[in-house]
């Protein structure tokens, strides 16, 4: 059964919005899970995190990068167009329950999958504390939608052009020193900057919950791409994830891992990009 896309809008440069018809996905679809998606026959399985979901409307929204062959073919499709296969929800929820104060951290695109977080914490009753970043202020992500769920919103931005200049975790270990107290720490986006946030937590003993974007096949625990060692024990992030306890996880193995088909990843784009585009070299 094909799933239509029935919006897509490129948010800021080479990140993009796209909204599925999928009504079984959105009836069960929670904070903190994703999808398996293939465009067509020939096409890779990609997993995306859910960045929004309605379930009377039934769609699935999704927030992506173009990093690769499939993110670009993605990102050429319509409003209109259909995706072959849109397995999902997959993943456990996100461990949402009234705590305290909470701090959510998103950065670049992992502001998407951190906004569903965000929302439930803040109706869960929390004291929610966002803090967002980019490399840049026109790379920043749903800044209102993350004010209207926060008791307080930081922004940061690598260049200054917004808000802090510097890093999330500036703001974190800010937010620490000034005796802030918290009682959990919820930081998605790249692993170099969610290994970082670990590293300006495990000092102050603050629970810290990162979610692993490992490389993902089958989604259901079967093919052992996702693994990541976490306590010095394998889990497979599809299904023991993708949250785990930032403070465990072998961030140094997920990166590496992460690397491992980059220069595949490398030639499957330029490959793409020369058919699209005719060229004949
Ligand atoms: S993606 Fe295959 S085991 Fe997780």
């Amino acid at each position: 059964m094909p799933f239509e896309i029935l919006e897509k809008q490129e948010l800021v440069p080479t990140i993009y919005l796209m909204k599925i018809s999928a009504p079984r996905v959105a009836k069960k679809a929670q904070p903190g899970q994703f999808v398996i998606l293939r465009i067509n026959e020939k096409g890779e399985r990609i997993p995306l995190t859910i960045a929004d979901f309605d379930r009377e409307e039934g769609t699935i929204t999704m927030i992506f990068q173009t990093v690769g062959k499939t993110t670009a073919h993605l990102a050429s499709l319509r409003a209109g167009d259909e995706l072959l296969n849109f397995i999902g929800p997959l993943g456990n929820p996100a461990h949402i329950q009234k705590e305290g104060t909470v701090v959510l951290v998103g950065g670049g695109v992992g502001v998407a999958p951190i906004f569903p977080q965000t929302r439930a914490f803040y109706e869960a009753g929390n004291r929610v504390i966002s803090i967002i970043g980019a490399r840049s202020a026109n790379l920043l992500l749903w800044e209102d939608r993350m004010r209207a769920v926060s008791h307080e919103l930081y922004i940061t931005t690598d260049d200054g052009t917004k808000g802090h200049h510097g890093f999330v975790t500036d703001i974190v270990k800010r937010l620490l020193e000034d005796g802030v107290n918290i009682d959990r720490v919820v930081a998605i986006g790249p692993p170099v900057m969610m290994r970082a946030v670990a590293g300006v937590t495990r000092p102050f003993n603050v629970k810290t919950i990162v979610s692993l974007n490992s490389i993902m096949v089958d989604g259901t625990g079967m093919c052992g791409a996702c693994r990541v060692l976490v306590g010095n024990e394998t889990k497979f992030a599809c299904v023991d994830g993708s949250e785990f306890d930032a403070h465990l996880v072998d961030f140094t193995l997920l990166m590496n891992r992460l690397a491992v088909y980059q220069p595949e990843e490398k030639i499957a784009l330029e490959r793409y990009k020369c058919e699209r585009e005719g060229c004949l070299c």
